[in-house]
């Protein structure tokens, strides 16, 4: 349930809501928006301590809710996705991202410039991180992907340099003045991680681990919430929900592909997800083409693709020696090849009014 304010409202009648809502067992998340506010309705507090389902709220509640002054109408959300949806926030979020590379100190992610992430799948060594780091601050990347915890299909494979990685990653921020986006795998490792990382990227195969979505929703660090392998967009909101509903509103969707029948590429980028997360959420949305395609000579057509689609940023893999990379080599384009990208993204951002940042 939503409660759309009148756009007079007073901080006394909003406040008026609030406290019914809490005499009934109710929590009011606030959306301000800059016409009007929006306060969206959650069910009890349950056992766990985070805001229960909605469906169960009283018609009456409802009832009376619409009588109260200044309230312009109530919405029934159809959707089991409350905080996530557009109806709850009708301008897009654009989440702040301190970076003390760009003018002004911070990069919006959602917001009209487009902002380039990149660096290796995986921090291998110092050398490996700062050669990389160095080469796409270079051509324009204000963020740094690299990861320390990383998940691994066989238990043989590398799983990352762990506390020692976010160490790295800490210094080539230092160095080059980009901030750093890298994964937590863990509730109990979400506060260490938070010490280094800008934005804590939760990976695909832990987009329904509810236990790690809770404990990031209680931190207030950008959130990218890479999309389920296998997984729909509902399932894929709800998740977000989980992370909004415990109060962290810097949340940022990505794309990253689903599995098919198809084994020509490792998985298959759903560029329908860019304009249609739109529609469905406010949410900012950005495009992993390396993960979505599992091949480095479709990385930048991809690219391409999903600025073209609405994207809001990339998250791109690049590596010095991507043949001898520790992890995801296959998918991880050059230098030089992250060095003829940009230009081709630019490109394509001034055709749809946009520009990287
Ligand atoms: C991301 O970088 C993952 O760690 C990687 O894609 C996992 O690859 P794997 O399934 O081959 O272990
Ligand atoms: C990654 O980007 O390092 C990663 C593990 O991606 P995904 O979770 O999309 O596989």
């Amino acid at each position: 349930m939503i409660v759309v304010m009148k756009a007079n409202s007073s901080e006394a009648d909003i406040q008026h809501v609030l406290n019914y809502l809490e005499k009934h067992g109710l929590t009011g998340h606030l959306s301000q928006g800059v016409e009007r506010t929006v306060i969206g309705v959650l069910g009890a507090i349950g056992p766990t301590g985070a805001p229960g389902s909605i469906g169960g709220i009283n018609p009456a509640v409802g009832e009376a809710l619409e009588g109260m002054p200044n309230v312009e109408n109530v919405v029934r959300v159809s959707k089991p996705y409350k905080l996530a949806s557009r109806e709850f926030h009708p301008e897009d979020t654009v989440v702040e991202v301190p970076a003390a590379c760009v003018s002004g100190g911070v990069v919006n992610i959602g917001g009209p410039e487009l902002v380039m992430m990149a660096g290796p799948c995986t921090v291998e060594s110092e050398e490996q991180l700062m050669t990389t780091a160095a080469a796409v601050r270079k051509e324009g990347a204000v963020i740094l992907r690299g990861g320390a915890f990383k998940p691994s299909t066989s238990p043989y494979g590398f799983r990352g340099l762990g506390e020692e990685g976010l160490r790295l990653l800490a210094k080539a921020r230092d160095e080059f003045g980009m901030a750093i986006i890298t994964e937590v795998m863990t509730p109990t490792d979400v506060a260490m991680v938070c010490e280094y990382a800008d934005i804590l990227q939760i990976g695909t195969r832990n987009m329904q681990n509810y236990m790690l979505l809770d404990e990031v929703g209680r931190t207030r660090k950008p959130v990218v919430l890479k999309r389920g392998m296998s997984s729909t967009f509902e399932e894929w909101l709800l998740a977000a929900e989980y992370v909004l509903s415990q109060g962290n509103r810097n949340v940022i969707l990505c794309e990253r592909g689903i599995r098919t029948f198809e084994k020509t590429t490792r998985n298959t980028m759903d560029i329908s997800a860019f304009p249609l997360i739109k529609r469905l959420s406010h949410l900012p949305i950005i495009s992993d083409p390396s993960q979505g395609t599992g091949r480095r000579d479709i990385v930048g057509p991809m690219s391409l693709a999903s600025i073209a689609a609405g994207a809001d940023a990339l998250l791109v893999e690049v590596h010095p020696n991507p043949d001898e990379a520790l992890k995801d080599g296959a998918q991880s384009i050059t230098i030089e090849q992250f060095r003829q990208l940009m230009p081709q993204v630019q490109s394509v951002a001034s055709a749809i009014g946009r520009q990287f940042i």
